[in-house]
């Protein structure tokens, strides 16, 4: 049975976006071996001075780091291995601030690793997450779809770049405009089932 991560941020209660995972959970559980991600539970590190210079040290200049310093990179880097084994990830957050969360940026900050997630060649940076396939489920409060914000919508661009460095093409499944469409929400959330349908009948 192929395998999907769901990395989800969605700490809000009553959150719109956990409706649209909460769906695709509910449809695919027979289907695919699904292993979930809470990032308000299990919050990558943040990339500070000790833990980063390590990354660098380590992956980008070879050393080896001793028993101590590996201990520092050890929750990081089972993230790095949890998205590497598997076939599927669904990325769940809500649109913060015309971007991803910083807990969101945060787990790509971890899980983007030179030598292990993505390495480089003469053509370029090259993704090593090959076989893998992305699914972004978002909602933002606004509309994101047309300007002033379509021009400002950080969030699922750079979704798709950061999963494009990792060689994992993505598809979106979008409800911008929950508070802007605010009595209309429920019907946005009910056709983007008819979305997540279609892509579950494509990956399973
Ligand atoms: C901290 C914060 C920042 C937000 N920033 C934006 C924003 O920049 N643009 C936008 O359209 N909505 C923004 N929103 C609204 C949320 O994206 C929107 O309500 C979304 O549907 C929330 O998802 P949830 O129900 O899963 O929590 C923000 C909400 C919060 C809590």
């Amino acid at each position: 049975m192929k395998r999907t991560l769901i990395v989800n941020y969605t700490p809000r209660e009553n959150s719109n976006t956990k409706k649209m995972v909460d769906y695709f959970i509910e449809r695919n559980k027979d289907k695919t071996d699904i292993t979930i991600l809470d990032l308000v539970e299990e919050t990558p590190d943040l990339l500070l001075k000790e833990n980063l210079n390590l990354v660098v040290a380590r992956n980008f200049g070879g050393v080896e780091l001793n028993e101590e310093q590996q201990k520092l990179l050890d929750k990081n880097d089972q993230l790095t291995n949890q998205l590497l084994e598997t076939d599927y990830v669904v990325l769940v957050t809500p649109v913060y601030n015309y971007s991803l969360p910083a807990t969101v940026k945060a787990w790509f900050d971890a899980v983007i690793q030179a030598g292990r997630t993505f390495t480089s060649s003469e053509k370029g940076l090259v993704g090593l997450c090959e076989n893998t396939q992305a699914l972004m489920l978002t909602t933002s409060g606004s509309d994101f779809t047309i300007e002033p914000l379509k021009s400002v919508n950080f969030a699922t661009t750079l979704a798709s770049a950061c999963f494009r460095l990792l060689g994992i093409p993505t598809e979106a499944i979008t409800v911008f405009g929950t508070q802007q469409y605010a009595d209309k929400v429920e019907q946005l959330l009910e056709d983007s089932k008819d979305e997540i349908n279609v892509l579950s009948e494509k990956w399973y």
